[in-house]
């Protein structure tokens, strides 16, 4: 892979209702009127064959082939979305914002315990090559407000159910686990993903400034 210096790339990670899709579009709309070309993707996905693989995987007909398969199917996603869209849009200079990537398995995949994080690395290194993210947005926010807005957002204002309260504390497992892998990785910023759009959007702009000014693009 070549010319991997020339453009930048950005991803977003975190629970759910933690506002990653509200706060990319933002993001690209701001840096698209300072001029610069924008390439919006997000995983699992972003290909054609990277979407046949979603399907496969959201549906939960991956599911009983076990961890380490639905680890390896991810990152053959992975890997035809890196080549096939990521590293082409940064080889042209562009601005790649990417919703989830590698830290989405390493939490999703690896917090189940059963997939052995040097089997995980080895995917990513497959996967990824030298194409991996400069700067990782960690959107973080209490899993039971990230829980209240995405249900409010599907206009539901009932109780949590059983399944509900079970997918609250695999939600705060989640929250530690990409907390945990920001401990270990200088690319990941930490966002405090409470308060309104405008308060979080302001917290990741200076992030983004401030590794764009480092890697020399301009910022106005
Ligand atoms: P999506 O509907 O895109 O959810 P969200 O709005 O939460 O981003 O679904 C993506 C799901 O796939 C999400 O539950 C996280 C999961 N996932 C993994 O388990 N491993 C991965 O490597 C990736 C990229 C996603």
């Amino acid at each position: 892979m070549e010319n991997r210096d020339r453009g930048l790339f950005i991803t977003f990670e975190g629970g759910e209702g933690a506002g990653k899709t509200s706060q990319i579009t933002r993001l690209s709309d701001r840096l698209s009127k300072l001029g610069h070309s924008v390439t919006v993707t997000r995983e699992p996905g972003g290909t054609p064959g990277a979407e046949i693989m979603r399907h496969v995987l959201l549906s939960g007909v991956g599911e009983q082939f076990g961890p380490e398969m639905e680890a390896m199917l991810f990152s053959a996603a992975r890997h035809d979305h890196v080549n096939n869209v990521i590293q082409p849009a940064l080889e042209k200079g562009d601005i790649v914002l990417c919703d989830r990537f590698i830290d989405s398995t390493r939490v999703y995949q690896g917090g189940s315990g059963k997939v052995d994080m040097n089997f995980l690395h080895v995917l990513e290194d497959l996967a990824c090559e030298d194409c991996l993210p400069d700067l990782t947005l960690l959107l973080d926010m209490d899993p039971k407000e990230g829980m209240r807005r995405a249900k409010a957002r599907r206009g539901v204002d009932e109780k949590p159910d059983r399944f509900e309260k079970e997918a609250l504390a695999a939600q705060e497992k989640r929250r530690e686990g990409f907390l945990s892998v920001a401990k270990n990785e200088t690319r990941i910023r930490i966002i405090d993903a409470s308060g309104t759009f405008e308060a979080v959007e302001k917290r990741i702009w200076k992030d983004v400034k401030s590794v764009m000014s480092k890697k020399g693009i301009s910022v106005r």
